[in-house]
């Protein structure tokens, strides 16, 4: 459908013999804030990296219009162009000053001279709420959340249409992955980026996200808006949400 960008029906990836996802259909529409919410161990990643073309997959996958199973080389290095993406480790270089992290996917694919990459990281650095002041210094000299920040910097810098992370803010104090939050929001509301977000917290699912689906037993439990998700009649999502740690979000929201 017009406005889909990311369309994955009846996915199936295995390592081995064990399979992983069986069956997993998803939908991302254009400007989405997706989450994609599940137990460790439930996929996640592996969708993710099914999407980014890094693992082998049965089923449908099609990106910008394009089906993966038989776009050519040159079509799937474009769709590839498109993506930022923030693994979970978001390690940055830690030989490299931040400036030069950021930089770091810019030398491998444009030659530009030296001025014009600075301007461009700082512009980014700005983007993602840095102070300028954060490029000549090195990744042990920030905290935790600047780093993630900074890693953010990095996967935007080649203008990509889509931002893949994967939870961008495990490890991080509750203000700092609030921040790390507002960022996302402020970047999907200013550039109009989609982007798909992987979580195991119910902050960032109530808190920003627009659309998003839940892994559960190899398949999609529920999609939709959060809360559309979260009123469903399933025992299992009840204990999620309304739970100890759900229902803080949920107590006010039963209706
Ligand atoms: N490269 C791999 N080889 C074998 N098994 C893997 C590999 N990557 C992940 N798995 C297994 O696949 C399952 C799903 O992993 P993953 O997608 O990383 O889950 P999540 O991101 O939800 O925690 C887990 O049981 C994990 O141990
Ligand atoms: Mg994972």
């Amino acid at each position: 459908m017009d406005g889909d960008i990311i369309v994955v029906r009846d996915l199936k990836v295995s390592y081995g013999k064990r399979v992983v996802l069986d069956g997993v259909s998803i939908t991302v529409k254009k400007g989405d804030i997706y989450t994609i919410l599940g137990r460790s161990g439930s996929g996640k990643t592996t969708l993710m990296r099914a999407i980014l073309m890094l693992e082998k997959s049965l089923g449908k996958i099609e990106v910008l219009g394009v089906d993966l199973n038989s776009a050519r080389e040159s079509e799937k290095e474009k769709i590839k162009k498109s993506y930022g993406v923030m693994f979970q480790a978001a390690s940055l270089f830690t030989s490299l000053t931040v400036g030069e992290n950021v930089a770091v996917p810019l030398k491998e694919s444009a030659k530009l001279d030296w001025e014009t990459t600075v301007d461009i990281v700082r512009f980014k650095l700005s983007l993602v709420g840095l102070e300028q002041d954060v490029f000549n210094l090195y990744p042990y000299e920030l905290s935790g959340g600047m780093r993630k920040k900074a890693a953010l910097a990095r996967a935007l810098v080649l203008d990509p249409k889509i931002i893949f992370l994967d939870e961008p803010t495990s490890g991080l104090d509750p203000v700092s992955a609030d921040d790390f939050d507002r960022t996302i929001a402020e970047l999907n509301r200013l550039l109009g980026i989609t982007v798909v977000m992987i979580t195991h917290d119910l902050d960032s699912f109530f808190g920003i996200s627009k659309r998003a689906c839940i892994l559960r037993d190899k398949k999609v439990l529920a999609e939709g808006k959060p809360y559309d998700i979260m009123k469903q009649d399933d025992e299992w999502l009840k204990k999620l949400f309304f739970g100890e740690r759900g229902s803080k979000f949920t107590r006010w929201n039963h209706g």
